[in-house]
């Protein structure tokens, strides 16, 4: 009879807002002396189980972070489409324990305990086993220090005979009782705290949830036969509303036969609330008890979370728990903080009014963006028409595209597209080693940008291959007066709206002159496919979920040298662009090198980044690996990260649903932010300015 571990992390820890929130619950706050509850929970208890044989039981959005945090196979992590309280949570994982090992001795363990004498723990688990594999059903009772309000309480009963003096029948169980009744309670002696602690045979308890919990069980036997089959996952969540949302206390231990409680003698604290943090930390003479950098005068009995490089400030006060988090700052009377629960309830995000939000589009950005694949289609057409002296152009082996901001985004992406070498050139001069054998390409969708107006002159001194393209303006001119190939494309939009018209009338030019040869229909298909499924009207829509969980944070986009950096790039100026604040991009594997330093300090500097990797199928299998590997390390500095992971079948659809993508979460994202999309002032004013500069 092998024992194992089941860890439960279900506890949403709402009176421990708003350090504790959605996205990070209770168990990943590090209370356990820097380290997290639920590594404490589980470094505490691997000592009797083995690896092998410890389980997590969580709602399956927090799957991974439990699993990277814990270096857990993913079977060892169980999910539940959302969480239903305790009885079904651990009628799932009797359910799974059984399959495995119909002997399984199933210990359940809350992963956001504290507990303080850990030898002592792990003896009382022990005699739990022996008493479980007796054949009880076996909770451990922690001796009351006060008449508290806020736990179950449990009435021991005749000493069982098999363990006598250490382990007892249960006589009642007491849900929360009043005051009155807990000091009764204290008084008489033989009650202890329910702590949640269980163990039992995985059967038995399976045998029980049959007697008294029908719905729950008839879901459990669909499920029995198609555990590690596809269909396991679909058939739980077609099951997992039905199933009663109960307590195994209620459920099932309250009822049943041959129940027992084991005095349990170590520390143990269950953190409820803010008081419950300040009681086992640390404090001065006063009581103060702080975590972060406070600068405190005259304070007494307060308790400061704070966030790293932001000093909290107190004078004069005293019963305080100060909370500093990036989501909110909580300021509360420390006696009243097991009341905070209302407050996180009502600080949790509704969902946007979109339909509110769009009004706030008057100029059309989500249109301009909804008609990408049409302008790249159009494109297509505009670049087969374009009048093209062939002869002259063709015979070049690399390509110099001057370009800047929305219009300089294309000469990265013909150095991803194109099968020879292009160089960006961002800048008011070209490169010296440029000659005949370069074509020099100046892109500017108004035509009128200085640097690319320019760079470009000084590129036609060094090389007499060239070609432009605009919407008119200046660069059209210089091109008429050089005698230099110029393509015109609509104008009317903004510059980073105009790519399709930009990218794609270049690569139907390519193809004319021979290289550029690739299939565009399949891409075309993506875009259009998602044009449909992120529009405004479409129901699930990714780019507002990602938008949503960008709000608020400092992007930090992550592409892949060759592959999609470029898009990671244009990621962060659409952001800028469109939503109007700040976002970084890096690209790997350089970012191995030298930015996986900073998240060191990320938390610090930036508390609200959010790093966002872009996932393709063809990046190289040490960059797969690395991004592996960088999960991980992000996950254990805390940060928040999300995987976007492309659409399509080949390489470039893949490419470029991902552009897509974050032009759309741009968009959206600046509805949340409550900006126009479409106007980019600064630009504009500083363009101003410069043309009235003399000189230069
Ligand atoms: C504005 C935008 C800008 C411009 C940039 C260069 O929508 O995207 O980044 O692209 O100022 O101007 P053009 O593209 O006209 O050469």
């Amino acid at each position: 009879m092998s024992v194992y571990a089941v860890i439960m992390a279900g506890g949403k820890g709402e009176r421990l807002w708003p350090a504790s929130t959605p996205a990070r619950p209770k168990p990943f706050l590090p209370l356990a002396e820097g380290k997290t509850l639920i590594q404490a929970t589980y470094d505490r208890v691997v000592p009797l189980t083995g690896r092998a044989r410890m389980y997590v039981i969580a709602e399956r959005r927090l799957a991974e972070p439990i699993r990277v945090l814990l270096g857990l196979p993913p079977e060892q992590v169980l999910t539940e489409p959302q969480g239903r309280n305790t009885a079904p949570a651990i009628g799932l994982a009797a359910l799974v324990l059984a399959l495995q090992d119909p002997e399984a001795i199933m210990m359940v363990l809350p992963a956001d305990h504290l507990i303080g004498d850990e030898e002592e723990f792990r003896n009382t688990l022990s005699l739990g086993v022996e008493a479980a594999r007796a054949g009880y059903l076996v909770t451990l009772g922690i001796e009351p220090t006060y008449p508290a309000t806020g736990y179950g309480y449990i009435q021991r009963g005749e000493p069982l005979p098999e363990f006598p003096q250490r382990a007892f029948r249960v006589r009642r169980f007491t849900e929360k009782p009043d005051g009155a009744t807990a000091e009764g309670f204290l008084s008489e002696g033989g009650y202890y705290w329910n702590a949640g602690i269980f163990l039992w045979r995985a059967a038995r308890i399976l045998e029980e949830i049959d007697r008294f919990l029908p719905r729950l069980s008839a879901a459990l036997q669909r499920l029995r036969p198609l555990w590690g089959s596809a269909a396991w996952e679909g058939t739980l969540r077609e099951v997992w509303d039905q199933v009663e949302e109960i307590s195994i206390d209620y459920g099932v231990m309250e009822r049943a036969e041959r129940v027992a409680v084991i005095p349990a003698s170590f520390d143990w604290h269950d953190l409820g609330d803010w008081q419950g943090v300040w009681e086992v930390l640390p404090k001065d003479e006063r009581g103060l008890a702080a975590q972060g950098e406070h600068l405190a005068e005259d304070t007494g009995r307060t308790l400061v979370w704070g966030l790293p490089g932001k000093p909290v400030a107190t004078l004069g006060v005293s019963g305080l728990a100060i909370v500093d988090t990036p989501e909110a700052l909580l300021v509360a009377d420390l006696a009243r903080t097991q009341e905070v629960r209302a407050l996180a309830r009502r600080a949790r995000k509704t969902p946007p009014d979109w339909k509110e939000l769009y009004q706030l589009d008057p100029s059309g950005m989500l249109e301009e963006v909804k008609k990408f694949p049409a302008q790249c289609r159009e494109a297509l057409a505009l670049g087969k028409a374009a009048e093209l002296p062939l002869d002259k152009l063709s015979g070049f082996s690399r390509v110099l595209c001057v370009g800047m901001g929305g219009s300089g985004i294309t000469g990265d992406l013909l150095a991803r597209l194109l099968p020879l070498e292009v160089i960006p050139c961002r800048g008011y001069r070209v490169p010296e080693f440029i000659g005949e054998e370069t074509l020099l390409l100046a892109v500017s969708y108004s035509g009128n940008t200085e640097e690319t107006l320019s760079a470009f002159r000084d590129g036609l001194s060094k090389t007499p291959r060239a070609l432009a393209i605009s919407s008119g303006g200046k660069l059209r001119e210089l091109a008429e007066e050089r005698g230099v190939p110029w393509i015109g494309i609509p104008g009317g939009h903004q510059p980073r709206a105009a790519l399709g018209y930009l990218l794609f009338t270049l690569l139907s030019a390519f193809r004319r002159l021979g290289t550029f040869n690739a299939d565009l229909e399949p891409v075309l298909e993506v875009l259009e496919a998602l044009s449909r499924k992120l529009a405004p009207a479409a129901a699930g829509n990714r780019a507002q979920e990602l938008a949503r969980a960008l709000h608020g944070r400092v992007p930090l986009i992550c592409g892949v040298h060759g592959n999609t950096a470029p898009v990671a790039f244009r990621w962060k100026t659409q952001i800028n662009e469109n939503a109007k604040q700040p976002a970084f991009w890096a690209e790997l594997p350089e970012l191995c090198h030298n930015e996986i330093v900073g998240y060191e300090l990320t938390e610090r500097v930036l508390p609200t980044s959010q790093v966002v990797f872009l996932r393709t199928d063809s990046d190289h299998p040490r960059v797969a690996a690395r991004i592996e590997i960088l999960r991980e390390v992000l996950a254990r500095r805390g940060l928040a990260y999300l995987e976007v992971e492309a659409e399509g079948e080949d390489e470039f659809s893949q490419l470029f649903s991902l552009l897509y993508l974050g032009d759309w979460v741009s968009v959206y994202l600046a509805l949340l932010n409550r900006v126009d999309p479409t106007p980019v002032r600064p630009i504009q004013e500083l363009k101003d300015r410069l043309a009235r500069y003399k000189g230069g």
